[in-house]
């Protein structure tokens, strides 16, 4: 359905990722960005609504089935510039999103972390839905052992990244290439490239008044999961909404990955990688 029907539009930025990735904390940081001429850091609809029902993902919330809101046609109620999202690997996505001119900005994560943030979402999601005889218990060794040979809802990890990774070089003004690590570590430079990317740089003015450190204070996870309407409530009967919320931290895959999973998830990503210029 969205590969079929959706046509971007070129105003319209979309946050590509693999799940569990960053994917909230990018719709957060780029919603506040780009309303934040609207929306004073005191009035930000983040404070009232989760960062997945201010940016939709296309292939679940439009056009698929899972959730019960919204529908395509919201799309074109949605104010300028859209902000929408999608797991799509890039080889699916809808022509219309390359030929168009809007902007696509990517997420990536060590997938180490990703794995283990992944494990514990479904397992959270699985467990809810016992009651209804769909519970499939998984060990976090079968989930990896998953992850590992590329059996992932989305497609293999690496590819998915790779994707995204090479379209960035081949077409760097229409597709921004994100680290979640990077963007722990130097959230500041990365918000403002986010900023410029998209044509709403910060001014000197908003610089020398710390909007941008305002908006990461107010995207931060400590923030935002402490947020009443982040806490409780869940999409489409089984998604927690505070399950998008959990630790937020790099380096949980080492801790909790037993040592020889790490190893051959380090020499896998060694071979994926080498000669792509990108590292985890
Ligand atoms: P962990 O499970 O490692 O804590 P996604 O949004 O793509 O589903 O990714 C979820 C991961 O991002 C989770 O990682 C979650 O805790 C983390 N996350 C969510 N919001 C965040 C934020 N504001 N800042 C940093 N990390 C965040």
């Amino acid at each position: 359905m969205f590969q079929r029907h959706f046509h971007a539009q070129d105003t319209d930025l979309i946050i590509a990722s693999h799940p569990k990735t960053g994917t909230t904390w990018l719709k957060s940081l780029l919603f506040a960005t780009v309303n934040r001429f609207n929306q004073p850091k005191n009035e930000s609809a983040l404070l009232k609504h989760h960062p997945h029902e201010l940016v939709y993902r296309l292939e679940n919330n439009v056009y698929g089935e899972a959730f019960e809101y919204p529908r395509p046609q919201h799309l074109n109620e949605l104010p300028s510039p859209r902000l929408l999202n999608t797991h799509m690997p890039y080889n699916s996505l809808p022509g219309s999103i390359m030929s168009s001119g809007c902007r696509v900005l990517y997420i990536s994560r060590n997938p180490l972390d990703t794995v283990v943030s992944f494990y514990y979402f479904m397992l959270d999601l699985l467990k809810k839905m016992v009651h209804e005889k769909q519970f499939i218990n998984t060990s976090l060794e079968d989930f990896f052992e998953d992850f590992y040979n590329g059996r992932s809802v989305h497609g293999p990890f690496f590819e998915h990244v790779l994707g995204y990774w090479k379209a960035s070089l081949e077409h760097p003004d229409k597709l921004l290439f994100l680290k979640y690590e990077d963007l722990k570590k130097d959230p500041v430079n990365h918000v403002k490239k986010l900023a410029e990317f998209v044509g709403v740089p910060f001014s000197p003015q908003e610089e020398s008044e710390g909007v941008i450190q305002d908006i990461i204070q107010l995207c931060s996870i400590k923030n935002l999961k402490e947020l009443e309407v982040n806490k409780s409530g869940v999409f489409n009967k089984y998604y927690d909404k505070k399950s998008y919320f959990r630790k937020g931290e790099i380096g949980d895959g080492i801790q909790q990955l037993a040592p020889s999973m790490v190893e051959r998830m380090n020499k896998l990503m060694e071979e994926k990688l080498e000669g792509t210029g990108l590292s985890f």
